[in-house]
């Protein structure tokens, strides 16, 4: 994979440089509620401007459905882009069309623009290789050089992340490579104890990835959403909690496997209950219970891990060379939910093993929170990119960029 310094090295200056980026952030109306994703690619941004290169950033935001639509417009996410380059950039109101074209044209050397939102076009997403690959073909007008930095979307095998580059000279930017180190010391040669902390709210989402790490994680914790289908599958009743029946037999399977090959499979022993799901935005107290994991009453919903797990948790952190955690521990958005959720960022931060935090949610609950982000050892922008890479999955915007 040839990186931005063999760019650098070869003479960047004048040429137009197509930078995929991964600018979807969580926006609340126009306003940014966690700038981490386009603090993690300025850099690279930077750098290629300070050589010269008139660069041309284009993400994805949210899910549109390949048709403009101004609720996903990264209208704010460019003036943020802005900021913190401490320059202006230019804001192209489409993604291949006159807007588009007039922009890069007129950009001067070093200087930045970002177009519309890529998923705006139905050729972004396409299955259909022709449709995607037409959408490329239009991209691929707009610069001399492709490199690949949206490492949050490299499981998507979309025109601008995996057509692109095969049609342009290409390199991966600092982020996906700093990224793709940071799998390599979860995957390549772990240090041990090798505990990972899963969360979230479905089970089906992790069980790719619990089926992987069962071959190589020492310790695997479970909380969030996903714990209550392997407490059902361990025989407890779980209320009203979230629950899907039709895995359950297949988390018996892992729990079974896990014995089998002495990994420790840590499930909560006891949570936080309420009869009702809190209001995430008036935010009003909830109040809930605590009840032991085998104890949750049939109409109470279990919403976050108990101050006896949260412990146990801490505990087998500890003594951890190295951590992987992704997924919230509750309802973090609620604050009588978010104390598993801080328990667990508070461990990783206790923690003088190498610790890595999976993205989405639970990097964004690391901030939210409150927590200072340079006290991980990382903090991914990818989740399911980080998940999919550790299935062992070949992502298709990383072998795009292989020479
Ligand atoms: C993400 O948020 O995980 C990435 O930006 C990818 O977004 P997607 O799941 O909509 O493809």
């Amino acid at each position: 994979m040839k990186t931005i310094d063999d760019l650098i090295a070869a003479g960047i200056a004048g040429k137009r440089i197509f930078v995929r980026a991964d600018l979807n952030v969580p926006l609340d109306g126009t306003t940014i509620t966690d700038d981490g994703r386009i603090r993690a690619v300025q850099p690279t941004i930077a750098k290629l401007a300070e050589a010269g290169a008139k660069v041309v950033v284009a993400s994805h935001l949210g899910r549109p459905k390949g048709a403009p639509d101004p609720a996903f417009s990264l209208a704010p996410a460019a003036a943020r882009l802005g900021e913190l380059l401490g320059k202006d950039v230019a804001f192209a109101t489409d993604t291949v069309g006159e807007s588009a074209t007039a922009v890069v044209a007129g950009l001067a050397d070093g200087q930045v623009a970002v177009l519309e939102n890529l998923r705006f076009n139905a050729g972004e997403t396409s299955k259909d290789d022709a449709e995607r690959g037409a959408f490329a073909d239009q991209l691929a007008q707009l610069a001399d050089l492709y490199v690949g930095d949206g490492f949050g979307a490299v499981h998507r095998k979309h025109a601008s992340v995996y057509d692109l580059p095969a049609r342009l000279p290409h390199a991966a930017g600092d982020l996906i490579a700093t990224e793709v180190g940071v799998l390599k010391k979860l995957t390549e040669d772990v240090k041990r104890p090798y505990v990972v902390a899963l969360g979230g709210a479905k089970v089906s989402d992790k069980l790719a990835v619990i089926d992987q790490l069962l071959e190589k994680a020492d310790r695997i914790l479970v909380g969030g959403g996903m714990a209550y289908t392997f407490l059902k599958a361990k025989g407890h009743e779980v209320g009203i909690s979230l629950l899907q029946e039709d895995q359950v037999p297949v988390c018996l399977e892992y729990l079974a496997r896990a014995e089998k090959r002495g990994v420790e499979f840590v499930l909560p022993v006891d949570v936080l209950v309420s009869a009702e799901f809190p209001d995430l935005k008036a935010k009003a107290p909830v109040n809930p219970g605590t009840v032991d994991a085998d104890a949750i009453p049939a109409d109470q919903e279990g919403l976050d891990i108990g101050p006896k797990t949260r412990e146990l948790f801490a505990a087998k952190i500890a003594d951890a060379e190295t951590v992987f955690w992704n997924g919230p521990m509750g309802v973090f958005e609620h604050p009588d939910f978010a104390g598993g959720t801080s328990a667990v960022a508070r461990a990783l931060l206790n923690c003088d093993g190498f610790t890595v935090v999976g993205g989405g949610d639970s990097a964004a609950a690391v901030r939210t929170l409150g927590f200072d982000e340079n006290a991980f050892g990382h903090i991914s922008t990818g989740g399911g990119a980080s998940l999919e890479y550790l299935e062992g999955k070949t992502l298709p915007g990383l072998a795009a960029l292989e020479d």
